[in-house]
């Protein structure tokens, strides 16, 4: 097949239908992979070779193999996440090949699932669940299961974009003192949203929870380390739900162990998907969820909606609703 488009994974029917019934009326073939996982790599280089669009997900490694192998013709990835370090983005822009993703309609989802996990930690919910299977239940008692409070608590945000900004609002209802490490953010604004910008190592240094909402890029790659997590409070929770390579894993569960911070809540994991018999899975202080931060009915559709939008619109030699690139 050539000059077709290929969706790499079912998507919501919203976004779809769209694609397909665009792809009908204007003449386009259509490919659509329906496996439960992922194409493997040959499989997504093959079949994407000689394509127009494609539309990706963040399962999806698309570098600049990738689309030498697709062709000249391609004119259009549309990622349906808002994080595009699976694509070589600079690749793409180097073949005049348009990148779009679907920021903004999953803010408020991924900050709730943050939150969730914050809570989540800090009352030690799965280790409460886990004790009553364990038939630990037997009586109320004083000192079991003793969490910790959130008000009055200080929130670290690393990253204050669109999502980091969400979680401080929530952190703000429950009476958090919030304060946030960005490369951008002045003081001005932090100020209007509660927030307290400081550097890197005091927030470390003073927060109680630390949540991660920057990108995932070389340089947030193992942002989280032995070094970096040393420098955080023994009480300290660590929160995750921006890419699981911002985190070294394998320090976070020495740290988990031997007690340098007191817990740790991730929707995002290095390797994904996490084996069912990784290690960390088994420490009581640490809770882990499949990377569902986006996954409401409402915010898939939505994603599903921006990105078959971004692929028609580049097909129909519009602009994209949201791009990450200039070409
Ligand atoms: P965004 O609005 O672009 O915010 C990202 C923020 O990170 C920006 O404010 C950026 O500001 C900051 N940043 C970039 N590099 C940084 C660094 N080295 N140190 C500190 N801050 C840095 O993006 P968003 O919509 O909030 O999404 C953030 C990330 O969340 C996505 O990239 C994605 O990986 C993840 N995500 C995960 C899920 C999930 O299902 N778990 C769902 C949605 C998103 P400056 O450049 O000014 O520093
Ligand atoms: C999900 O992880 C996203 O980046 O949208």
């Amino acid at each position: 097949m050539t000059g077709h488009v290929f969706v790499t994974r079912q998507i919501p029917a919203a976004g779809l239908d769209r694609v397909r019934d665009y792809c009908t009326k204007a003449g386009i073939p259509i490919q659509i992979w329906e496996e439960r996982l992922p194409p493997p790599y040959t499989a997504l280089t093959m079949l994407s070779a000689g394509a127009v669009g494609i539309l990706t997900t963040l399962n999806d490694r698309i570098d600049a193999a990738f689309m030498d192998a697709a062709g000249g013709d391609l004119r259009v990835i549309s990622q349906i996440a808002v994080g595009v370090d699976n694509i070589d983005v600079a690749a793409a822009t180097a073949r005049g090949i348009a990148v779009g993703h679907t920021p903004g309609v999953l803010t408020e989802a991924t900050a709730d699932l943050a939150f969730a996990l914050l809570l989540a930690i800090a009352r030690r919910l799965y280790e409460g669940t886990r004790y009553i299977e364990d038939g630990e239940w037997v009586t109320w008692e004083p000192t079991a299961l003793l969490g910790a409070d959130l008000s009055g608590a200080t929130l670290g945000i690393i990253g204050f974009g669109r999502i980091g900004e969400a979680m401080a609002k929530r952190a703000s209802g429950f009476d958090m003192h919030v304060i946030a490490q960005s490369r951008s953010l002045d003081a001005n604004t932090a100020k209007k949203a509660g927030v307290e910008v400081v550097s890197l190592e005091q927030l470390l240094a003073e927060s109680d929870f630390v949540s991660l909402h920057c990108p995932l890029t070389p340089e947030t790659r193992h942002l989280i380390n032995a070094d970096t997590l040393a420098k955080m409070k023994p009480t300290a929770r660590l929160i995750n739900t921006t890419r699981g390579g911002t985190v070294d894993m394998n320090a976070l569960y020495d740290a988990l162990m031997n007690g340098t911070i007191a817990g740790a809540a991730l929707d995002v994991t290095e390797p994904e998907p996490l084996p069912a018999n990784h290690p960390i899975l088994k420490l009581p202080n640490c809770i882990v969820v499949p990377h569902i931060g986006s996954a409401t009915i409402r915010t898939r559709d939505r994603m599903a909606t921006i990105a078959a939008n971004n692929l028609i619109a580049a097909l129909s030699g519009k602009p994209l609703l949201h791009q990450v690139n200039k070409i």
